[in-house]
């Protein structure tokens, strides 16, 4: 079983990927890198793309049809600076977690991961 694991070139999503891979499920990491590790998912299934990028959504679900659930980190993750400039991160994380849910379901996969 295969689960589309955003961000996980991140600190949190690169350990839910560690933690499926010991729970003999293949996690395909979904990262732009903007502010991840590459070293995370060097040894990894890894798209570098933003995800809200519709085209290459499609591309992976067309390329990982045994994936079939899905793990959401990716995100812009600061303390100070969405208080200053909340549309700015409303825009990066809201409405581009509006965008991938959408090519989620327009490919058919609603489930989220369970252990
Ligand atoms: N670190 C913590 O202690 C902690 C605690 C609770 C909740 N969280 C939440 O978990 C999430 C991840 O936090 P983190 O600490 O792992 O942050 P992180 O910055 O280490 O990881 C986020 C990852 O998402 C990627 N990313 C960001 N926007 C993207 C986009 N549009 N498309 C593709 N990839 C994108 C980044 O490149 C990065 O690899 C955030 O929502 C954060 O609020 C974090």
């Amino acid at each position: 079983m295969k689960v589309l694991t955003t961000g996980g070139a991140g600190r949190i999503s690169s350990t839910v990927a560690s933690a499926r891979i010991d729970f003999a499920t293949t996690p395909v990491i979904l990262d732009n890198l903007s502010t991840g590790n590459a070293e995370f998912v060097e040894d990894r299934i890894f798209y570098r793309s933003d995800i809200a990028d519709t085209e290459l959504d499609r591309r992976i679900f067309a390329e990982h049809p045994d994936l079939d659930a899905a793990t959401h980190c990716a995100a812009l993750a600061a303390m100070e600076e969405p208080v200053r400039e909340p549309l700015a991160y409303y825009r990066e994380n809201v409405a581009k977690t509006a965008a991938l849910l959408e090519n989620l379901v327009e490919s058919g996969r609603r489930r989220r991961a369970q252990y």
